[in-house]
């Protein structure tokens, strides 16, 4: 890993972000992380407050950067956020736009996954040298989910769908190592080491918190997006990288 100018992380206060910023430090570089809420900076970390979707202090915060490592996002409007941050970054000349993705974005039918794919390619056209990586469902909102899921009196299991989670922390290293290289587009994708279905998701989790087993209620994902998610739009894809930490060892960690 080489070192580079100050390097801009949105998203850097979430879970992904949390774990890339030592990383950019450890390989010596100075960090600028944008949020909405004011932090407290120091070891070489700057915060800055902005907030992407209304474009307030994106332009100030872009200012002098070099690298732009992009991973804010929510439920809503990454294509908006991202129009907003592209037009700062065009201005300040920023030399590298790095961005996380989704898994099949450009396969599910699903508006969260058009906001990525719109992002993805506001990012690719904007002229300023890209890269982008594809990331599986993290481990982290698998929890979250399955969590959700098992406090429910019966188990809904969506036919067909199924999950490759990734440990967030492989992403996260991956996503420093593209932040430190020369810009490459589209890379391959990163995936988690093994293919779950809900069930065998819910069946560690309840073994590690001692609970019984919850009767399974098959569900149906309409339309084109159930349809997609059945043929696994969202799984590898030919070349994908396959982390190493699985959802088992992921959960003994946070719940075991
Ligand atoms: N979670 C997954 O399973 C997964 C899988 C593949 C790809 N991804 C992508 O990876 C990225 C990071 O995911 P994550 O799970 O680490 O997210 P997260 O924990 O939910 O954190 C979201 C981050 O986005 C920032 N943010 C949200 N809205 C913003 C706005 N309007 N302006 C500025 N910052 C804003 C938040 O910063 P403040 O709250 O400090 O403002 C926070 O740092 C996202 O783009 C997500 O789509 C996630």
């Amino acid at each position: 890993m080489t070192k580079t100018a100050r390097i801009l992380v949105t998203g850097g206060t979430g879970t992904l972000g949390r774990q890339v910023v030592p990383l950019l430090r450890a390989a010596g570089c100075e960090v600028r992380v944008l949020s909405r809420g004011a932090r407290e900076g120091g070891d070489g970390v700057e915060y800055v407050v902005a907030d992407l979707l209304t474009g307030e202090g994106v332009e100030a915060a872009v200012a002098g950067v070099g690298t732009v490592l992009h991973l804010a996002g929510g439920p809503k409007g990454d294509d908006e956020a991202t129009r907003n941050l592209v037009r700062a970054c065009v201005r300040a000349e920023v030399r590298h736009l790095v961005y996380i993705s989704v898994v099949g974005a450009d396969r599910v039918p699903l508006a969260w996954l058009r906001t990525k794919l719109d992002s993805e390619r506001t990012i690719a056209e904007s002229g300023i040298p890209w890269t982008t990586l594809r990331a599986a469902q993290f481990h982290d909102l698998t929890l979250t989910m399955i969590e959700k899921m098992t406090k429910l009196p019966v188990l809904p299991v969506p036919g067909g769908l199924r999950l490759q989670p990734v440990d967030s922390a492989e992403v996260a290293a991956r996503m420093a190592e593209l932040t430190l290289g020369e810009p490459k587009g589209l890379v391959p994708d990163i995936v988690g080491p093994k293919v779950y279905d809900i069930a065998e998701l819910a069946r560690p989790y309840l073994e590690l918190r001692g609970r019984r087993g919850r009767m399974r209620m098959p569900v149906r994902i309409p339309g084109k997006a159930g349809k997609a998610y059945r043929a696994g739009a969202n799984l590898s894809s030919e070349g994908a990288e396959a982390g190493k930490g699985t959802w088992e060892s992921f959960l003994a960690g946070r719940v075991g």
